[in-house]
C-alpha cells in the first residue's frame, strides 16, 4: 500500500520553505560509511522520498549524479525549481519499484521518509539496485525528542509544542509512530549482516518562530487535520504563535529560538 499525503501544492510548498536539512554531521557519518564498505568513485546516489530536495543537495557536491525519486509530483516541481545543483535530476516513482537497473547505485538515502514505504518491496528493490557493497542510509528525526529553549521560558515553549502534537494525535498515520520507534522493525528487516543503527545523533541549531510554526505546517498529520477542517487548522498555526510569541514576550514571529533535536540513521551494506 503507498500511502499519499504529501500531494497538495500548499503541502509542497511549506515543505520548500520550512523542511529542515539534515544535518550536514549525519551526512559525513553516511558518506565515511560509503566510502569504508564500498571505497571511491562515488557515481550514483538515489534519495528516496526526496520531497522538495533538502537531502538531496547535501549529497550533490559528493557524487557524479543524484537521482531524487519521489511518489508526488508536487513536491518534485518545487524540487525542481530550486536552482543550483546541476547534477541532480528529480523523478517520480516509488521506493519499491526503482527505474534503475541491477547492480547500479552506489548510495541509496531515505531523509525521513522510509517508514512510509512498504518494507518488504522497498527492501527487494534496494538489494537489487545497489552494487556489490553499495549502501543504503535510512536517517530521520524523533520529534518526541526535540527541545526547545528561550531564555527562562524553554519548558512552558516544550509544553506549548506538545499541546500540539495532542491535538493532532487521531490525525497521526501510524507510520509516523514507525518513524518515532528510529524503524527498529525496518533495520532488523534488512538482509544484509553488515549494518549498523545509529540511534542519536543530537543536533542544536537556531529557528525563528515563524519557521517553527512553519514546520508544523509541513507535518503529514497537521494536513491530514486541514483536510478535515481547514479553519481550525490555520487556527491551530495562529494561536500557537500567539502563545509562542506571548510566552517569550516579544511581538516578532523572527525571533530566534534555540533548537535541540535527535536524529538517527540506520546504514547498511550489501554483500560484495
Ligand atoms: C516526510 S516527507 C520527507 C521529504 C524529504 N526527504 C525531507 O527530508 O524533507 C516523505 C516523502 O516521501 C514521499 N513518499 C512517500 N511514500 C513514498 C514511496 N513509496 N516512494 C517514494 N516516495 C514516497 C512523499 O511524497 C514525501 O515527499
Amino acid at each position: 500500500m503507498t500511502h499519499r499525503l504529501f500531494e497538495g501544492k500548499d503541502h509542497a510548498s511549506a515543505y520548500q520553505k520550512y523542511r529542515f536539512t539534515p544535518p550536514e554531521e549525519l551526512n559525513n557519518i553516511i558518506l565515511q560509511y560509503l566510502s569504508k564498505k564500498k571505497g571511491q568513485p562515488h557515481v550514483l546516489a538515489v534519495d528516496l522520498g526526496c520531497g522538495t530536495g533538502q537531502n538531496s543537495h547535501l549529497l550533490a557536491p559528493h557524487f557524479q549524479e543524484v537521482v531524487g525519486i519521489d511518489i508526488s509530483e508536487c513536491q518534485l516541481e518545487e524540487a525542481r525549481a530550486v536552482p543550483g545543483y546541476p547534477n541532480i535530476t528529480y523523478r517520480r516513482g516509488t521506493a519499491e519499484d526503482l527505474p534503475f537497473p541491477d547492480c547500479s547505485v552506489d548510495l541509496l538515502t531515505a531523509a525521513s521518509a522510509a517508514h512510509w514505504f512498504d518494507q518488504s518491496r522497498f527492501l527487494a528493490e534496494a538489494s537489487r539496485v545497489l552494487k556489490p557493497r553499495g549502501c543504503v542510509a535510512l536517517l530521520g528525526f524523533s520529534d518526541l525528542n526535540t527541545r526547545l529553549h528561550y531564555q527562562d521560558c524553554g519548558e512552558r515553549l516544550n509544553q506549548i509544542y506538545e499541546e500540539v502534537r495532542q491535538v493532532l494525535l487521531p490525525y497521526t498515520s501510524n507510520r509516523v509512530t514507525v518513524s518515532e520507534g528510529k524503524l527498529e522493525e525496518l533495520y532488523s528487516a534488512i538482509p544484509f549482516p553488515d549494518k549498523e543503527r545509529i540511534d542519536s545523533v543530537q543536533v542544536k541549531s537556531s529557528i525563528s518562530v515563524r519557521n517553527l510554526v512553519g514546520f508544523i505546517e509541513t507535518w503529514s498529520m497537521f494536513q491530514i487535520y486541514k483536510k478535515k477542517d481547514p479553519k481550525a487548522a490555520d487556527e491551530l498555526l495562529l494561536k500557537t504563535q500567539k502563545r509562542f510569541l506571548e510566552e517569550m514576550g516579544v511581538m516578532s514571529p523572527d525571533t530566534e529560538i534555540e533548537q535541540e533535536m535527535e536524529y538517527f540513521c540506520v546504514l547498511a551494506s550489501k554483500p560484495g
